[in-house]
This record gives C-alpha cells, sequence and structure tokens, in this order.
C-alpha cells in the first residue's frame, strides 16, 4: 500500500463494499432480516458497470489486492482466487449484471451480486428479502398492492404486474419487443457479448408460460406431468445463429413454406433429452461445467454435432443424424443425471428446420442423410415406434433454444 498517496486512498476507501467486510474463516450472519450486501455498481443505474474500484481483495475484503509489479490482481491470493473460483462455479453470477459472481453473505447465496442489481431487479417470486412487500418491478419503490386479505402482492398496480410479465431477459426493467427477448439492441448486444449464456427467464413471464405449456400439452406418456421449476433462455453465439439462419432461408428457398402459411423452412420446437453431469440450471445455476462428458453442457455451448451421436448411443433407429420429439415425456426418457444429486431433470427444446419431411415407420439405421428430395425424416407413430420422432442430418438444421428443468419425479 506504500505509495499511495493518502487522498487516493482515502477515495478508493469510499468506494468500499458497504457490508461489513468478510473475514477468512468467519461467518457473518447477518442481524437483520436484511442481510448486507455490497455496492456493486457506481450508482446502481449501469446494468453492467465494472465491479467497485478497491484496494482490498474482492473475495475477502480484508486484504490488499496482490500487486505482482506489474499489475494489480483482484484478490490477495491464490487462496482467494481459487475460493472466488468455486464460488462463481457453485452459484453462478448474478442474474442480473451476468458478470459479477452472486454475493454469498456466509449464510446463503443471493441471486444478485449487490444491493444495486438486487434493487434493479427482484424474482417473480418475490424471494428478494430486500423487496419483500414492495412492487417487484426494479427501481419502483413502491408498497406492492395488498389483496383483500392484507397479504401483499408483487408489484404496485396492474400496470407492473404487466410489465413483469413481458420484462426483457437482461435487464428486466423495460418491456421485450415483440416475440424478442429484450428490450432493444442495447440488451441484445450486451447479451451477444455474454454468449453463450444462459438467462432464467421468470416464473409468470410470458414466455416461462408458453414453454411450460408445451411441455405440459406435449407431456403423452401415461404418468403425472413433472413441475416445471425453471426456464432459462439459451443466448447463441451470432456466428452460430448466423450460420442457422442460412440454412434456413435455403431450406424456405427450395420449399417455399411461407406461401403455404407455414414458418420459414418450416422450423418447428422440439424437445432433446440428454446427459446432465453438473447442475447447471439447478436454483439458478448458469455455469457450464467443462466436463467434455456432459452432454448438456456441450449442446448448449456448441451446439448439436452428428459427428457426437454415433458414438454416444452407437446406433440411431433413423441413422446417423440428430433426434428430437414433439413429446416432451418421449425426451425425458433420455434425459439423465449423471453422478449428481439432484431433485431436478433437465430437456432442451430446441428449434429444428423441418422443411420437407419424409416420413417413415420402420426402421433404416443405415441412413446418413433424408431421402433425396427431402429435409428431415419424421418416425411416425405406429411401426417400431410408440411416439414421435424427428429427425435432423445437418447440424445447422438445429439449435438448442430453452433450457427447461423439471421435478426429476
Ligand atoms: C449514475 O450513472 C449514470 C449512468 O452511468 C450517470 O449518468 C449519472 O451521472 C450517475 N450519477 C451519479 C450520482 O454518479
Ligand atoms: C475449491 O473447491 C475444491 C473442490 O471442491 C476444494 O478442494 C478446494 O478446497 C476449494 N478451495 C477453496 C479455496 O475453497
Ligand atoms: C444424494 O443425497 C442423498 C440425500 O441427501 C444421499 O443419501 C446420497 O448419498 C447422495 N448421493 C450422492 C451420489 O451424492
Ligand atoms: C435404407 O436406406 C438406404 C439409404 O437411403 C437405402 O439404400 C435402403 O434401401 C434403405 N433400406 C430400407 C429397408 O428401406
Ligand atoms: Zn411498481
Ligand atoms: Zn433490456
Ligand atoms: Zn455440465
Amino acid at each position: 500500500m506504500a505509495g499511495i498517496p493518502p487522498s487516493l486512498l482515502s477515495a478508493l476507501l469510499a468506494g468500499m463494499p458497504q457490508s461489513t467486510p468478510r473475514k477468512p474463516g468467519s461467518v457473518n450472519i447477518p442481524q437483520a432480516a436484511t442481510p448486507p450486501m455490497p455496492s456493486g455498481g457506481a450508482n446502481g443505474t449501469a446494468a453492467s458497470s465494472p465491479p467497485i474500484a478497491s484496494h482490498m481483495c474482492e473475495q475477502c475484503h480484508s486484504r490488499p489486492k496482490y500487486h505482482d509489479g506489474t499489475k494489480t490482481h483482484p484478490y490477495c491470493g491464490k487462496n482467494c482466487a481459487a475460493a472466488a473460483r468455486n464460488q462463481t462455479a457453485a452459484s453462478g453470477t448474478c442474474i442480473v449484471c451476468h458478470s459479477r459472481p452472486k454475493f454469498f453473505d456466509g449464510t446463503r447465496t443471493h441471486p444478485y451480486c449487490s444491493k444495486s442489481c438486487a434493487n434493479k431487479f427482484s424474482t417473480a417470486e418475490g424471494t428478494s428479502p430486500n423487496t419483500a412487500g414492495m412492487c417487484q418491478i426494479p427501481g419502483c419503490n413502491k408498497p406492492a398492492y395488498k389483496g383483500p386479505t392484507g397479504q401483499p402482492g408483487k408489484y404496485c398496480s396492474i400496470a407492473h404486474k404487466r410489465l413483469a410479465e413481458t420484462a426483457c431477459l437482461w435487464c428486466r426493467s423495460a418491456p421485450k419487443q415483440g416475440d424478442r427477448h429484450f428490450c432493444g439492441t442495447a440488451c441484445a448486444n450486451d447479451a451477444a457479448k455474454k454468449a453463450v449464456v444462459v438467462l432464467e427467464v421468470p416464473e409468470g413471464h410470458v414466455t416461462f408460460n408458453n414453454v411450460a405449456g408445451q411441455f405440459k400439452t406435449s407431456w403423452r406418456h401415461n404418468t403425472r406431468c413433472p413441475t416445471v421449476k425453471h426456464i432459462y433462455k439459451i443466448v447463441g453465439q451470432q456466428s452460430s445463429i448466423d450460420q442457422y439462419e442460412a440454412y434456413k432461408n435455403a431450406v424456405e428457398s427450395r420449399g417455399q413454406f411461407v406461401s403455404a402459411g407455414r414458418s420459414a423452412g418450416n422450423e418447428r420446437r422440439r424437445w432433446h433429452g440428454t446427459k446432465r453431469e453438473c447442475t447447471l440450471g439447478d436454483n439458478g445455476n448458469t455455469q457450464f461445467c467443462s466436463s467434455a462428458t456432459c452432454s448438456l453442457c456441450c449442446i448448449i455451448k456448441t451446439s448439436f454435432d452428428i459427428s457426437c451421436f454415433a458414438k454416444k448411443t452407437g446406433w440411431g433407429r433413423f441413422g446417423a443424424g440428430i433426434y428430437t420429439s414433439s413429446t416432451s415425456s418421449k425426451s425425458n426418457d433420455y434425459s439423465q443425471n449423471a453422478g449428481i444429486n439432484s431433485s431436478l431433470k433437465a430437456v432442451l427444446l430446441n428449434k429444428v428446420i423441418v422443411g420437407k419431411g419424409y416420413k417413415m415407420t420402420n426402421d433404416n439405421s443405415t441412413l446418413k442423410a433424408p431421402p433425396a428430395g427431402y429435409d428431415s425424416v419424421l418416425g411416425e407413430k405406429g411401426g417400431s415406434l410408440n411416439h414421435d420422432e424427428l429427425i435432423v442430418y445437418n447440424n445447422d438444421a438445429i439449435r438448442p433454444s430453452f433450457l427447461v428443468m423439471y421435478e426429476a419425479k
């Protein structure tokens, strides 16, 4: 710390977190119902404002940052750097700024990194301790509307309830534009910069209801449909989106589906169940694992790859393609938690270019492409199949769109 002029030092100290510094090894249990959180943004207005300037370690807040002679590191040493990594890996990043780790107060992990991010957003379930009884719209600060029983609701007004139902998935404080997920190009660009990223869709949001609704209506097995607990929008890399769009345009110009009243390229939303080796999706965890055999993370990070497919199952009823279904309960049969303890299971809802589908009822495991003149294979119910399948043979004919987490039984 030698060399820092006193005036600069006091300026740096003024930017310190509001919370009591956490000492390594000590647990700081808050007295108040509202646990202290560090103040993340400079004044709490910019969702992606950089972390506060401080000369203290960002993990323990009690020792100075390590300076190696050339640059200053965010942490005091290897231990704090490792602990910070662990924390992020275990819980993921703040659901508002998507860049800083979630705040751990010594007892529990909050969905936000800081007070300023928490004030900007609170979940539809109203779990934010800062805003109990207050309108859940970031920055509103009005008391929530009280029903006839005196129980506070979640919003101050119908207008704000409506806003929550259509909120931009990035800033969550402005309505999204039409069928898009964001309020405008600023938020869309911020999300794209973080791609590949998964963004939690709050319960009660129109997009949540839409995806959960498809899960429910397409549960066709004669078993109870499990409750959907979390839904995440998958934001892919622009280059990957471009490849998909180019493929879609090529299929559309061959088949002219729009003029026949269908979607461009005859695009559909289809389910895919696979193996998950980590807790991605559990309790708001948006952090991918690095395992090469965690199929869920691999598919989300790099989309589908036919060459992996043949390796994984060794045999496909309709050959070497990418298999999806319109039936959520069929994809549930392929969803598998491997070596993890979770009360939830995962399936992916994908955008698939069906184009002209060739209907088949009998297996043909030697297929490497759809029959000439077709873009996909539709495995029809009957013959050897109890439920429908849709198979595409081109990596660019499919992109994962939503991660859906539901009760494991
Ligand atoms: C808060 O941040 C906004 C946007 O970055 C800026 O325009 C404003 O001047 C800041 N206010 C204060 C008090 O720092
Ligand atoms: C980080 O996690 C690993 C594996 O769970 C553990 O062995 C290690 O002690 C942790 N490090 C810190 C500093 O918490
Ligand atoms: C999963 O959790 C249960 C109950 O907490 C425990 O009995 C079991 O050993 C755990 N299994 C694994 C693989 O960690
Ligand atoms: C299976 O597909 C291959 C490749 O298109 C074709 O040559 C063969 O005749 C098909 N077999 C059956 C039984 O339809
Ligand atoms: Zn309000
Ligand atoms: Zn926005
Ligand atoms: Zn994983």
